[in-house]
């Protein structure tokens, strides 16, 4: 008997075919023109293995159903299940509807979840819905122990001594198809201790791009924390205009994120952790009372506490002492 295991890399295997498939349907048209409308070239497409998963509840499980169990179905978390009121199985039916499919491979490049984005903001009767979609936690994936784009960067992050880390699979995608090979993207949550190990198999070194925003700048924080704690090297990025680095390279051009920029083994631009902490300590305490003076301390305290080297610990409390 074949191992659940090996069943679920093959049944991701066979849905990333189906969705790269509907893509190309005529059904698929206004997908097509969404991707082409943010930039997205068939080259990019075929690369990424992104897809489309069609207005349909029952079609991918009629499909795959002629080649993988019922059990397998139910534990690829690509379904979800009616409820029934006597707590018995339900129906499954197609979790990803009307929304772009991207591929989420383990480190071998094998498709072990999907993470997949509407093409609208709301639904017919005008309701907000989630943006993007994800695959629950399976035998195969945990959220919290997966880089996406590992696979394709792992190589050139060894070789360049860094990662460059951004948030979303689409500022991943944005980066690595403009030429900067090394990136990696968390998928919108906090660096967790397991990523981290992860890739502190291939570098020591990271260079945070998160979006220009509230949660990004939040995001950033608490993986720096993370990171500095594993005795990673840590410099951030923030671009201007408050734009993420897919829309940065879309409406201001890979040349100017490049020099912004992308230059030797680090970002031109790219400033020590503690210096966007400090930054950032002042932007959420302004003002010169003493109130202001402590809480912002008291903020960058557990931070400078994290530094696991001397000198470096008391350079950062003397950057903070005097700004
Ligand atoms: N995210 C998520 N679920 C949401 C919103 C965001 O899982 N409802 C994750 C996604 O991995 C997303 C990342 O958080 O890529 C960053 O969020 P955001 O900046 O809002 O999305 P973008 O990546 O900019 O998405 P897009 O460019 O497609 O709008
Ligand atoms: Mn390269
Ligand atoms: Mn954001
Ligand atoms: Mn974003
Ligand atoms: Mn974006």
């Amino acid at each position: 008997e074949v191992g659940l295991r090996r069943q679920l890399i093959d049944v991701h295997e066979a849905a990333t075919q189906y969705f790269e498939a509907a893509l190309k349907a005529p059904e698929a048209a206004r997908a097509r023109e969404y991707l082409t409308g943010r930039g997205v070239t068939v080259e990019t497409i075929a690369k990424f293995r992104i897809g489309y998963a069609p207005d349909d509840f029952n079609h991918m499980r009629e499909q795959l159903a002629k080649h993988f169990t019922d059990e397998v179905l139910r534990a690829s978390g690509l379904f979800s299940a009616k409820e029934q009121s006597d707590g018995g199985q339900g129906q499954l039916y197609a979790r990803f509807r009307k929304r772009i499919t991207f591929p989420i491979a383990n480190e071998q490049g094998k498709t072990i979840a999907f993470t997949a984005r509407a093409l609208d903001a709301e639904d017919e009767k005008g309701r907000p819905i989630a943006k993007y979609l994800n695959s629950p936690e399976t035998p195969l994936y945990s959220k919290g122990q997966v880089l996406f784009n590992l696979d394709k960067a792992k190589a050139e992050i060894r070789a360049n001594d860094f990662a460059l880390l951004v948030e979303g699979q689409m500022d991943c995608i944005s980066v690595f198809m403009a030429g900067v090979h090394n990136v990696i993207a968390t998928s919108g949550t906090a660096f967790t201790e397991m990523q981290i190990r992860l890739l502190g198999r291939f570098t020591k070194n990271v260079i945070v791009n998160f979006d220009p925003d509230a949660a990004g700048a939040m995001a950033a924080e608490k993986s720096i924390g993370l990171l500095i704690e594993e005795g990673f090297v840590v410099k951030v990025v923030t671009l201007e205009g408050g734009l993420d680095p897919d829309r940065f390279i879309r409406e201001q051009g890979i040349t100017k994120y490049q020099t912004f920029g992308y230059y030797a083994t680090s970002l031109r631009a790219a400033i020590r952790h503690s210096d966007f902490l400090i930054d950032r300590a002042r932007h959420l305490f302004p003002g010169r009372t003493s109130d202001a003076k402590v809480k912002a301390i008291n903020f960058l305290l557990p931070h400078i506490r994290r530094m696991p080297n001397r000198i470096q610990r008391d350079e950062f409390a003397a950057d903070a002492a005097q700004k």
